[in-house]
Formats: C-alpha cells, structure tokens, sequence
C-alpha cells in the first residue's frame, strides 16, 4: 500500500484483517516511525484497535522502504494524495506518477497496480505508459478501484461498503481483485466491474453528486429564509421520497473536506479539458464558496455590523465530526476573516486542534466547550460532533458576555434557546433573518 494516509492505513489495515499479507509504505519517516511505535498518526474511531491487532497477527507492518513492500507483492496500490494544483485547481497527479515509477522498478512477476488515489480519467492508462517505459519488460496491469470511505467512518465503510467499483479490461487483474475483496464478495457487496476510464468517472460522478446535493439544500435553505420555511422540514419532506433519499440533505455552512473541494474543482477542469463543460458542478463550486464567506457574513450581522473586538468562541474546526482532518474546512474561510474585522477568537475541537494550527494563527485554544464560552461575545457552532449537543446550555449563557448562540448546524432549536435567554441564529429556519449587507471581499 503506497501512502499511509486516511486512505492508505484504513485500507490496508482493513485488507489484513481480512486476511491479507499487508505492507504500508510512506515516504514520510516520522509517519512510519509513529506507526512502528503504535501512535496512529490520525482521528479514526476504530482504527488504532484494528491497527494494534493486525500487527500483533503478523500481516500488517510499515516501511518508508517501497522495495521490501514490493517483495513477491501481488498487488500494489497507490493511495497517494492528489490534492489541487493551487495554479488552476486540476487534481495534481504528480505524486502518483512519482509512485508509479518508483514501483516500476520493483516489479517482480505478474503485478496488479490498483490506483486507490481519486484521479482524472485517463491517469490509469498514463500510469501503464509510464510503467512500460520504465520497464518494458515488466508483466503487469493497471486496475482503476476508487476509495468511497467517510472520515469518521472509514473502518466500516471500507468492511461494508455499498459496493466495490474494479476498473480493468484484463480478467487476470479481475481475479487477483475479486480474490482481494473475497470477504465482501461472499457478503454479496455488489462489484461494479467496468473499463478503467468508467471507474474513474464513477469517482469524481459521485463526490460531485454528493456535493451538489449539499449545495442544493444549503439553496433552499436561503429561500426558507427569505420566504419563510424551515429547512429541516423541508429536508425531510423530500428526503422520505425513496427517489432522492434523507442522506446529504442537511444545510450548513457549506461543505468542506479532503475530497469535495478538490474532486469538483477537479471535475470542472476535467470537464472544460474534454470541451463538456460541467456546468451544474461548476456553479455548484461557485455557491459553495460564497457560502462559507456568507457564513463569516451572517455571525457579523448577528453581531449588530460589527465584531472589532469581540470574543468569538468556535466550537469545531474540523471539517465535520469524528475526524481531525481540517483541508477546505469551512472554519478555514470563516475564521480568517472574522480576524481580519478585528474578532478575537477562542476555540476548542475534540481532535483537530493540532491540525488547525498548522492553518489558523492567533488562536485561544480551550480544552473543552465551557471554557471557549467564558467571557465570550456570541458562540459558533461550526462542526457537529456529538459532544457539542448536550451542552448546559444555562452554564454556557451565564459564563458569556453577551447571549448569543450562531449554530451553523442545526444542532439547537430556537424555542429552547430563546427561553435560556440567548440571541439564537441557524441555518433555513425562520429565526434567520437574509443578512443584507454585502461583505467586503478578503483576499
Ligand atoms: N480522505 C478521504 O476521505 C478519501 C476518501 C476517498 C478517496 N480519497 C482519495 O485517496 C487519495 C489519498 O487521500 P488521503 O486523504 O489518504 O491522502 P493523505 O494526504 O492523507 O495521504 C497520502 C500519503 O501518501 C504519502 N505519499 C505520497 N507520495 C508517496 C510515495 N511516492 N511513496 C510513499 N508515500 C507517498 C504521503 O506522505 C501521505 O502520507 C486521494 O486521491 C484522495 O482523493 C480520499
């Protein structure tokens, strides 16, 4: 498994629990130093349990050295990032071709490459070139099986997913697949078995599915806004409808993650490289990001215009719960710019901190959400873990300077919170006021 990261570890983790003989690979030393010692270098509920006993068992151990992965290696995956081209938002697929020549080298007998990385339609057969022109001799195929594992839940998506997507026209990589997958196929996971080009365009068809569902609630929740109506209701009147389901429909301050940011940019620019432009994604990426700049817009209106030298309390920073992982977190937009109009801000998530701080500056970060709410001038709820849920409302209020509570999840009802007292603002439903000022452009 080439690239130990939420993908790679989960992965591999997960093929050696089912049985398989798993070595993970990563280029990071101090990655693969942690992991040796046991220290998971990332939030996954499940995974340090799992990690601990494949190890134990003998299948599962960690190298930076790709050669003694390879050894006798049936199968080799890339699970490399392939985040944005800051330059023009094309996925930069740079560090899986570095991976493919780097396993070039070191293939041994028939080996299937499984490119795991989310990447562009056309990179698999990119990948065969580049491998045939390293080695020209080498017996191999290139089989496209995309990832479709939450953050947050990736140990049971990986074990139960609603299906295994292979893409390879050779039935020999077929096998070696289906023989890896074993387990899921006797549990009658359904396996979508198509060309590598269709297996990559499932990928990318679907996170910009996903995001376009989320950006079409988070649509609607502005017209319950300004026509009155509560976009949770609304949600569910559609969702019970089989054709379009309950799941994503949930408005918020726009979605964030390693994958959807960059796979439906990405999509665009596949889409404008092939003159199909993906005009309903396109737009999607565009609302999306004037939402999280409207998200800033609305906890400064909801502070009277202003927030020069206020004390703003974040609860959450991660992208959403059960992960520390903060790429394209909405937190990432809303923050910096509540600084820039001169809010101090005060902060507490339950695993990103560390991760945050590599982003955020000048932050005060708490150990839980009471002391983020001391002495504070309105409360954000930005990410809805669990324990953000429950909380002693009346304690929160007592301990704040002013009463006010901005949840951009939903996760408080407003008869509740108006009772304790406090100033409450959500997202669609009929407490929210459309913001009118427009909000200066931050660079
Ligand atoms: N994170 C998710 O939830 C998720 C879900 C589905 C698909 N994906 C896709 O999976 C891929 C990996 O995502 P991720 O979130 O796990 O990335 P990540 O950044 O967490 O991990 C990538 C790892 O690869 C390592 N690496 C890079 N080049 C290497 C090389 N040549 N040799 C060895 N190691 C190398 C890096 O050091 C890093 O540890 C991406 O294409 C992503 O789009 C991610």
């Amino acid at each position: 498994m080439i690239g130990t990261g939420y993908v790679g570890l989960v992965s591999g983790t997960c093929f050696a629990e089912f049985g398989i003989e798993v070595t993970c690979v990563d280029k990071d030393a101090g990655k693969v130093t942690a992991l040796k010692k046991g220290v998971i270098p990332i939030y996954e509920p499940g995974l340090d349990d799992l990690v601990e006993k494949q190890v134990k068992a003998g299948r599962l151990s960690f190298t930076t050295d790709i050669a003694e992965a390879m050894q006798d290696a049936d199968a080799v995956f890339i699970a490399v990032g392939t985040p944005s081209r800051r330059t023009d938002g094309h996925a930069d697929v740079s560090y899986v071709y570095q991976a493919a020549r780097e396993v070039a080298r070191r293939i041994e007998g028939y080996t299937v490459i499984v490119m795991k990385s989310t990447v562009p339609v056309g990179t698999g057969r990119e990948v065969a070139r580049i491998v045939r022109e390293e080695r020209p001799d080498a017996d191999f195929d290139v089989v496209s099986n995309p990832e479709f594992l939450r953050e947050g839940a990736a140990v049971n998506d990986f074990m139960k997913p609603d299906r295994i997507v292979i893409g390879t026209d050779s039935e020999r990589a077929e096998d070696v697949m289906r023989a890896l997958y074993r387990p899921l196929y006797i549990n009658e996971t359904p396996m979508v078995v198509t060309t590598n080009e269709t297996a990559e365009i499932i990928k990318y068809a679907s996170n910009a599915f996903l995001a376009t569902k989320i950006t079409f609630i988070n649509e609607i929740a502005n017209l319950c806004e300004a026509a009155g109506g509560n976009v949770q209701d609304v949600a569910r009147g559609m969702g019970l409808d089989g054709r379009i389901g309950s799941k994503f429909l949930h408005a918020g301050p726009g979605y964030g993650g390693s994958c959807f940011p960059k796979d439906t940019l990405a999509l665009t620019q596949i889409g404008r490289k092939y003159n199909v432009p993906q005009r309903i994604v396109e737009s999607v990426v565009e609302i999306n990001a004037d939402r999280q700049q409207a998200m800033a817009q609305r906890i400064i209106a909801a502070c009277g215009g202003s927030v020069k030298g206020l004390r703003i309390g974040i609860l959450g920073v991660a992208f959403k719960p059960n992960t520390d992982d903060v790429r394209d977190a909405p937190s990432l937009t809303i923050v910096p710019i509540l600084q820039e109009f001169g809010a101090k801000i005060a902060a507490h998530d339950p695993a990103a901190k560390k991760q945050a701080e590599k982003h955020l500056k000048n932050i005060d970060w708490e150990d839980d959400p009471y002391a983020v709410a001391e002495g504070a001038d309105v409360l954000v709820i930005l990410t809805e873990w669990n324990e953000f849920r429950a909380l002693d409302m009346d304690r929160i209020g007592e301990s704040m300077k002013t009463k006010r509570l901005i949840d951009l999840r939903n996760i408080y009802k407003m008869p509740e919170m108006e009772s304790r007292g406090f100033h409450y603002v959500s997202i669609g439903r009929p407490d929210v006021k459309p913001a009118a000022q427009k909000l200066r452009k931050v660079s």
